[in-house]
């Protein structure tokens, strides 16, 4: 059986730069509190009028064609993770599709939170390794500006705007997405969630004036979870997989807060050099994070290379992956 592997990576980020410094001008806090907390030092904000994630998303796949010089005929299907869909329906990966002309192939959203990447590399892996398709765009795209309430300190510092796409191709090599481990929870629901726009809570003016249409978080609660979940989940793949901290090449977590990444690779027993940070320039994008470290990283990666992958979100969701890094 062939596995699927990453034959290519692209990101994308808005221009405008949110940093820490005009955070303090918005709300009681403070570049110190924020970079000491979580690690973030700016993130980037998409601006303009009727503009969503699959403006993100779509920048980060045509990039992503550009490159490997594929045209968007040649694409066989496209998963797009999100949380900040456009619209409730159609779906975000439909709207990416018609943006860099992809037709005529199934293309569908996960929404797992912040490990809705990890899902959808997951489930875009069973299609190439099934034989059914030969070529599977994973896209990971949120605006999480759009449902950040700039009034609430506690989690406004928190987010950031973008995009990260990866091709996966058949590979026969011994490379490529060797496992993967996905899990989830509702015992997460009423500490991190957005609670009206959907069908529970549909939008009226209570919910609007409640300011229920934008991210709760109880961000002590979630760190918890967050910090033993993503370890527990890194050392089961390295666990069944034979890895010890040595043959790790580079730990590729979510990037939510810098001490829960630390206290992640601090029990898988890596070295902070091979851990992939990039939350100080980001924050936390969401599905977007694990997508834009690789790219960001992309020119330090080298065939063989031993990567794990490991998420933490909403819900809650979380899981890892194995990936033998292929080009
Ligand atoms: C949100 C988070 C950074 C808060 O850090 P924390 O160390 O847990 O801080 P607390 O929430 O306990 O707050 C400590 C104090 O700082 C204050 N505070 C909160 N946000 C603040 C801010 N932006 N600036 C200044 N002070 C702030 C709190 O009000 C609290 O004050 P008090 O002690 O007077 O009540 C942290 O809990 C976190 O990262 N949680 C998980 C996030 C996550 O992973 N989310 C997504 C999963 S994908």
């Amino acid at each position: 059986m062939s596995k699927a592997a990453i034959t290519g990576i692209h990101g994308y980020v808005p221009d405008y730069v949110l940093t820490n410094a005009e955070l303090e001008r918005m709300v009681d806090t403070s570049d110190e509190w924020i970079t000491t907390r979580t690690g973030i030092k700016e993130r980037h904000i998409l601006k303009g009028e009727g503009m969503g994630s699959s403006h993100m998303g779509a920048k980060a796949v045509a990039g992503l064609l550009e490159k490997l010089n594929i045209r968007p005929a040649e694409v066989d299907l496209l998963i797009c993770a999100t949380t900040t869909p456009d619209y409730v329906f159609p779906c975000t990966a439909n709207l990416i599709c018609d943006m860099v002309g992809i037709r005529n192939v199934g293309s569908f959203d996960i929404q797992a939170a912040c490990s809705g990447f990890l899902y959808a590399l997951t489930i875009g892996t069973q299609f190439i390794e099934t034989g059914k398709y030969k070529k599977v765009v994973v896209v990971g795209a949120d605006k999480m500006s759009a449902i950040t309430d700039y009034t609430d300190r506690t989690t406004c510092v928190l987010f950031g705007d973008g995009a990260g796409a990866v091709m996966l191709e058949p590979n026969d090599e011994g490379v490529g997405i060797l496992d993967s481990i996905i899990k989830s929870d509702g015992i997460g629901q009423n500490h991190l969630f957005q609670k009206a726009g959907g069908s529970r809570y549909p939008p009226t003016h209570e919910t609007v004036e409640k300011r229920w249409h934008y991210v709760y978080q109880d961000g002590p609660a979630v760190f918890k979870f967050a910090v033993k979940n993503m370890a527990d989940v890194s050392a089961e793949i390295m666990e069944r997989n034979q890895l010890s901290g040595n043959d790790v090449a580079w730990l590729v977590p979510h990037q939510a807060n810098k001490r829960i990444i630390d206290a992640t690779a601090n029990r898988m027993g890596i070295e902070p050099d091979k851990v992939m940070m990039n939350i100080h320039k980001y924050g936390n994008t969401t599905a977007a994070t694990i997508p834009l470290c690789l790219f960001d990283y992309e020119s330090k990666l080298k065939k063989g290379d031993n990567l794990v992958l490991a998420a933490f979100g909403g819900g809650f969701t979380w899981g890892a992956a194995y990936v033998k890094w292929a080009y």
